[in-house]
C-alpha cells in the first residue's frame, strides 16, 4: 500500500506525507467497515486507495488549505455561529448565479451554512423535488454547470459560508445510466438493483415493508416492462433502489463524494439514508450495515477531504437516530450531523396543544448525542410533517398516542374547531389514518388565517409564535437550519397546483419562489416581513453572541411547574444557560427559584440583552422567550 502511495507522489513529499498520515489513521475505520458489510471483496481496500489518490491529486489548493484549517478547529460546524440557511437554487434565485450574486443576502442574514436543495441532474419530468438524480456528476440544465457550482462553492467559501449538497445514496432515477443499462440486461448493472423475476420474493418483504408514498405510490416494488422485472422502489415508482451489498455500488459512490467534495461540497446530506439496507422480515430500515458503509465511506472522506462533513437524513426514531452520530463501535466514525425530527414535531405539536408536558417526555428520553457531532434543528424544512409521537410517551402524560396524532393532524389542516392552522393533508393512509401535513411555518402558525380576518392581534400572536419557535430552534445547540422564506413569515404558495410536475404533490405548497418584493420590505418595521426579519436577526445575533450554544453540551429539561412552559438548561462550563419558552398565547409566570437554583439570581436575558434581578417569579408575555446566563461581567466566575 506504502509503495502505491509514494509512486503516486514522486516529487512532493509534503503531499504524500499529509496523504500517508490520514490513510494511516483511518485505513482501520475504512477496512473494518468494509470488511463487516464486503468479506469478499479483498481487492476492494486497493480499489478505493487508487480512487483516492487520484482524487486527493486532482484536490484544488484552496480546498487544501480548508481542509487544514478544518483539521485545527474540528468542532467548525459545532459553533454558535452556525447559522444554516436551506433553499432550492432555482425558488431562491433562478440559478447558480443568481445564488451568488445575492450571498449579500445571505451574509446580511448570518449565513454560515447553505443547504442547495437538489440540483445534481435529475430525471426529466417529475423527479421527487430533484431527489431522482439522473447524473451525480451534472448540474441540472437550466442552473447552470458544475463549473457554476465549483464557482459558488469559491465565492461562498470567502464569506465563510460553508455549503450542504443532497447525496441520495437510496436510490437512482430510472434514467440513470446504471439503471438504463440494468433495464437493457447488462449483468453487472442489474447487479446494482433490486430486481425479481416474479412477485415471490418482493411478496415476502411487502410483509414487513410500511409504505413511504402510500398516495401517489403504493408499495414497495415496480413492475418494469423493459426489463421484465420488479425493481424495488421504495419511494416513487420512478425511483430505484439500490443494492448497496454490491461493492462496485460503494465504489461508485466513494468517487462521486470525492467529485463533489472537489468541487468545494462541505456537507452532504445522506438522503434516505435509513433505507440502505435490505433485510427479509424486517422494515428494511435502520439495520447495522448501513452504519458500517457509512463509516467506510466517511473514512473515504476522511482521508481526501478533511474539510467535509457527513448529515444523515434519518427520520427515525430516537433509539434508532443515535446510532447515525455513532453509538457502540461506530462511536465518532459516522455522521457528524443528523435533524432532530422530534424537536420540530414537538414544536408544532404544544403550538397546537398549549401544553408542553409530552414535549419534555419525548426530548428527556433522548441519549446524549457523542460530543464531536450536532443536531441540525428546524421549524420547517421542505418534507411535510409527520406526527413521529409515540404511544408510549404520550401514554406517560396521560394522552392516547392516535387520538393526539389524529387531533393535530386536523388542527394543522385547519380542520379543528378554532385552530389558528392553515395546512394540507399529505398521503393519508387510511389503514393506518396517518395523515401528515404540509404547509409553510407561517400558514401553519397562523398568520395566513389572521391577515385574512384582517386581525392585528391575531398576526402580532402568529408572528410571536413563529418567533418562539425560531427561538426554541436556534436555541437548542446545534446547526439551526432557516428554511428560505421564513425570515420574511412567507406563506403558503398554492400555484403548485398549476404546474403539472408538481401538482400532485402538495409539499410545493410550502416549497414557494423567493419573495423578493417582500425582501426589499424587510428593514421596514410596519410590515410583517420587517417584524419577522428584526426578530429572526435579533434571534441570531443573540445565538452567535451566547457561546453556551456550542454543540458538545446537551441541552436539558427541566421539568417545568408550569405546563405552559418549556424550560431548557444547558451545563456549560461557562455557567448555565437557562431558556425559558411560553407555548401560549396568555402570559405565564415561573417560580424563582428555577433561576436562584442556577445561581441566575442576577441574570442578563440574552434575547433582549436586558438584565434582570429574578425576585420571587419570572414572567413571560404570550409566546414570550428568556434565553438567561450570567450577566457578562460574571461569566469569569464560573
Ligand atoms: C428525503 C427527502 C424527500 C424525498 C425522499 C426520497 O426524505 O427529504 O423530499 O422525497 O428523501 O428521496
Amino acid at each position: 500500500m506504502l509503495d502505491l502511495i509514494r509512486e503516486a507522489f514522486p516529487d512532493d513529499d509534503r503531499d504524500m506525507e499529509a496523504f500517508q498520515l490520514r490513510f494511516e489513521r483511518y485505513e482501520r475505520q475504512l477496512t473494518e467497515g468494509l470488511r463487516s458489510v464486503y468479506p469478499d471483496a479483498p481487492d476492494l481496500v486497493m480499489r478505493l486507495l487508487e480512487v483516492m489518490l487520484l482524487a486527493h491529486h486532482e484536490r484544488p489548493a484552496d480546498l487544501r488549505r480548508l481542509d487544514a484549517r478544518r483539521l485545527l478547529s474540528p468542532d467548525w460546524f459545532q459553533q454558535e455561529s452556525m447559522i444554516g440557511y436551506v433553499c432550492y437554487a432555482d425558488r431562491f434565485a433562478g440559478d447558480l448565479a443568481g445564488v451568488e450574486a445575492h450571498v449579500p443576502y445571505l451574509e446580511e442574514l448570518g449565513t454560515r451554512y447553505l443547504h442547495l436543495m437538489p440540483l445534481l441532474r435529475p430525471r426529466a419530468g417529475e423527479n421527487d423535488g430533484g431527489y431522482a438524480v439522473a447524473d451525480y456528476r451534472e448540474v441540472r440544465e437550466d442552473l447552470g454547470t458544475m463549473r457554476d457550482l465549483a464557482s459558488l462553492t469559491r465565492r461562498l467559501r470567502q464569506s465563510d459560508i460553508s455549503v450542504c449538497l443532497d447525496l441520495v445514496l437510496n436510490h437512482v432515477a430510472r434514467e440513470h445510466d446504471w439503471a438504463e443499462r440494468a433495464r437493457a440486461g447488462d449483468p453487472k448493472y442489474r447487479a446494482y438493483f433490486h430486481m425479481y423475476d416474479d412477485r415471490t420474493v418482493p411478496d415476502q418483504y411487502e410483509r414487513t415493508l410500511p409504505e413511504i408514498f402510500p398516495d401517489f405510490a403504493p408499495g414497495n416494488f415496480t413492475w418494469d416492462a423493459a426489463s421484465g422485472q420488479w425493481v424495488w422502489t421504495t419511494f416513487n415508482s420512478y425511483q430505484w433502489d439500490l443494492n448497496w451489498s454490491n461493492p462496485d455500488v460503494f465504489v461508485e459512490f466513494a468517487e462521486i463524494i470525492l467529485f463533489l467534495a472537489n468541487r468545494g461540497v462541505d456537507i452532504f446530506r445522506l438522503d434516505a439514508i435509513a433505507f440502505m439496507w435490505k433485510r427479509m422480515g424486517t422494515n428494511c430500515q435502520n439495520q447495522p450495515e448501513v452504519h458500517a458503509i457509512t463509516q467506510a465511506l466517511r473514512a473515504v472522506a476522511r482521508i481526501v477531504a478533511p474539510a467535509v462533513v457527513f448529515k444523515a437524513e434519518a427520520i427515525v426514531s430516537p433509539e434508532d437516530l443515535l446510532f447515525y452520530l455513532g453509538r457502540g463501535a461506530h462511536h465518532g466514525k459516522v455522521s457528524d450531523l443528523a435533524y432532530h425530527n422530534s424537536l420540530m414535531v414537538q414544536i408544532w405539536s404544544s403550538f397546537a396543544s398549549r401544553d408542553v408536558r409530552l414535549m419534555e417526555r419525548a426530548l428527556s428520553a433522548f441519549p446524549n448525542k457523542p460530543t464531536n457531532t450536532a443536531w441540525g434543528m428546524y421549524l420547517r424544512c421542505h418534507d411535510d410533517i409527520g406526527w413521529a409521537i409515540s404511544d408510549a410517551d404520550a401514554a406517560s402524560v396521560g394522552l392516547s398516542g392516535e387520538a393526539h396524532r389524529r387531533f393535530l393532524s386536523d388542527f394543522y389542516a385547519g380542520e379543528f374547531p378554532g385552530s389558528f392552522a392553515r395546512g394540507l393533508v399529505f398521503q393519508h393512509n387510511p389503514r393506518t389514518g396517518d395523515r401528515r401535513i404540509s404547509g409553510s411555518g407561517a400558514s401553519l402558525a397562523g398568520l395566513e388565517v389572521a391577515l385574512e380576518r384582517g386581525d392585528a392581534r391575531e398576526v402580532d400572536l402568529a408572528l410571536q409564535r413563529l418567533l418562539l419557535g425560531h427561538a426554541v430552534v436556534l436555541g437548542f445547540g446545534g446547526v439551526p437550519l432557516l428554511y428560505m422564506g421564513d425570515e420574511l413569515a412567507m406563506l403558503n404558495d398554492y400555484g403548485f397546483e398549476h404546474e403539472p410536475t408538481h401538482a400532485g404533490d402538495n409539499r410545493w405548497v410550502h416549497r414557494p419562489r423567493m419573495n423578493w418584493e417582500r425582501a426589499r420590505r424587510r428593514h421596514d418595521p410596519t410590515t410583517v416581513e420587517g417584524l419577522m426579519y428584526a426578530g429572526v436577526r435579533n434571534l441570531i445575533r443573540a445565538r452567535t453572541q451566547t457561546p453556551h450554544l456550542h454543540a458538545t453540551v446537551e441541552s436539558r429539561v427541566v421539568e417545568s411547574p408550569n405546563p405552559h412552559v418549556l424550560v431548557l438548561e444547558r451545563p456549560h462550563p461557562l455557567g448555565p444557560l437557562l431558556c425559558a419558552y411560553n407555548f401560549s398565547e396568555v402570559e405565564q409566570t415561573l417560580p424563582g427559584w428555577v433561576a436562584h437554583t442556577r445561581g441566575l439570581g442576577v441574570a442578563l436575558d440574552r434575547l433582549s440583552e436586558r438584565t434582570l434581578t429574578v425576585e420571587e417569579t419570572l414572567v413571560l408575555p404570550p409566546y414570550g422567550r428568556l434565553w438567561l446566563t450570567a450577566p457578562e461581567d460574571a461569566l469569569s466566575r464560573w
